[in-house]
């Protein structure tokens, strides 16, 4: 069987980075360090807003990579023409609004079903694998088959919150099984992310069918407490 893979998101090193405007901590070296250390892939997103990742980090990192690199993108023509440019491995289709902290939902696959397939069609076409980051419902998923992407990647943040608040969480947590199946039932290959934690990651992580998780903020933020190396680790034992 395939191991589960682990995405690691280094956007927020690059937060900190533009809290003072420096050029460390450096988001090409965090990338590096965490392929050294065993990530399966290196997660970015390039906003438009540009509040975290930018231009240059997208280009030095997909120079300097040797595993995958998946990039976030919003469904715009300008993201579009930047992932054809640097052909990344892999590139994950996500929501964005420009007020928003963090991406807070799956996308809304009613919303420009055209230009969403004719992006999709363009990115596989360069030899990207995409993917779209949806909400754990049994009609995105399908959408999203018919939209011809790869993957899909289930938002995990409300099952998170849940978590984290100690809340009931088994009615998210059996919607997003739901998803895994029919995902997989119908050719996709599933993926989890947001709001992950050790916690969080280790509950989901009993579920069969999900391929790759990508955590970021969580992982970045214990970093500062165990180390990038430690934190990627317990991550990696903990998905395996
Ligand atoms: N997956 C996707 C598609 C995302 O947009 C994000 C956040 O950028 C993540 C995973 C990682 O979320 P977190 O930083 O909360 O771990």
């Amino acid at each position: 069987m395939k191991k589960i893979r682990l995405g690691v998101n280094i956007d927020h090193v690059a937060t900190v980075r533009n809290a003072r405007g420096e050029k460390y901590p450096s988001p090409l070296r965090a990338a590096i360090l965490a392929e050294k250390y065993g990530a399966d892939s290196v997660t970015i997103h390039l906003r438009e807003d540009r509040r975290h990742i930018n231009d240059n980090d997208l280009k030095s990192i997909n120079s300097k990579l040797k595993i995958p690199l998946n990039l976030e993108i919003a469904a715009t023509n300008e993201m579009l023409k930047i992932a054809l440019r640097h052909k990344p491995s892999f590139i994950c289709i996500v929501p964005e609004k420009r007020k928003e902290i963090t991406t807070e939902g799956g996308l809304n696959l009613n919303f420009n079903k055209i230009f969403l397939k004719k992006i999709i069609y363009k990115l596989k076409k360069n030899k990207s694998r995409v993917s779209l980051f949806i909400e754990p419902n049994q009609s995105d998923i399908k959408k999203a088959k018919l939209l011809n992407a790869d993957c899909i990647e289930i938002h995990t943040g409300r099952f998170c919150n849940l978590v984290n608040q100690n809340k009931n969480f088994k009615n998210e947590l059996n919607k997003i099984k739901k998803a895994v199946t029919l995902g997989n039932k119908i050719g996709l290959e599933v993926h989890a992310g947001h709001g992950l934690t050790y916690k969080s990651v280790k509950i989901l992580s009993k579920t069969k069918g999900i391929k790759e998780f990508n955590i970021g903020h969580f992982l970045i933020g214990d970093s500062i407490f165990v180390g990038f190396a430690n934190s990627i680790k317990h991550f990696k034992k903990i998905i395996k």
